[in-house]
């Protein structure tokens, strides 16, 4: 069997023991998606949204890119964000990033890597923003993951400057921005911010017409 086969069995395999848990699971799914939660993420394979929070399918609305990016010009980001939140209409944001992230790793060396270098590229302006408490690191790992931690607040900062959640937090009190990250070597995932809607950070991004 190739290896692509065996995912079509495994799935087959699936969806027969969650119609013998609950006969209904597909037909209630199918008829209506009310998330509570986006899910902002990291494209590694080894942190999938669903798995590392114990969450079935229709819970939580998922996009994922390199280290878990948010850009302010990136459409695809921007079409999930308004859709999760004036559509969906999700309480809480989660923006989840990981230790030993190989994006944040090639965002500290100097090599290029291609295409990738113009994505990378929003990584190394976190850097700079933190230059000086990042270079009191002398360990490379600690320093990798303190720059895990602070991109996760960084991107976290990024939803609050965007016109959807600034209106969003206006009109409907909500959503609920989180800053997390998660560990590779214990499948635990650390808390690091907390945002409620109408924080301030910088009123120069703070629209005033919403
Ligand atoms: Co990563």
């Amino acid at each position: 069997m190739k290896s692509y086969e065996k995912l079509l069995l495994q799935n087959k395999a699936w969806a027969a023991e969650k119609i013998e848990e609950d006969p209904n699971f597909f037909k209630r799914l199918s008829s209506l998606q009310t998330p509570e939660f986006l899910w902002i993420g990291c494209s590694d394979s080894r942190v999938p949204a669903n798995e590392i929070t114990g969450t079935e399918p229709g819970e939580i609305f998922v996009h994922r890119n390199i280290a878990n990016m948010v850009v302010h010009t990136d459409l695809n980001l921007l079409s999930v964000l308004e859709y999760a939140v004036n559509v969906l209409g999700v309480e809480h944001i989660i923006v989840c990033g990981h230790y030993g992230c190989g994006g944040v790793k090639a965002a500290m060396t100097r090599h290029s890597i291609g295409i990738i270098n113009k994505w990378i590229r929003n990584i190394k302006d976190v850097y700079r923003f933190h230059r000086e408490e990042l270079e009191n690191i002398s360990d490379e790992e600690l320093r990798t993951n303190k720059l895990v931690e602070l991109n996760v607040k960084e991107q976290v900062m990024n939803l609050a400057k965007t016109s959807i959640v600034q209106s969003a937090w206006k009109h409907h009190q909500r959503p609920q921005l989180h800053a997390w990250v998660y560990g590779l070597d214990n499948g635990i995932i650390i808390p690091v911010l907390d945002v409620l809607p109408g924080a301030h950070f910088d009123e120069l991004y703070e629209f005033d017409n919403l």
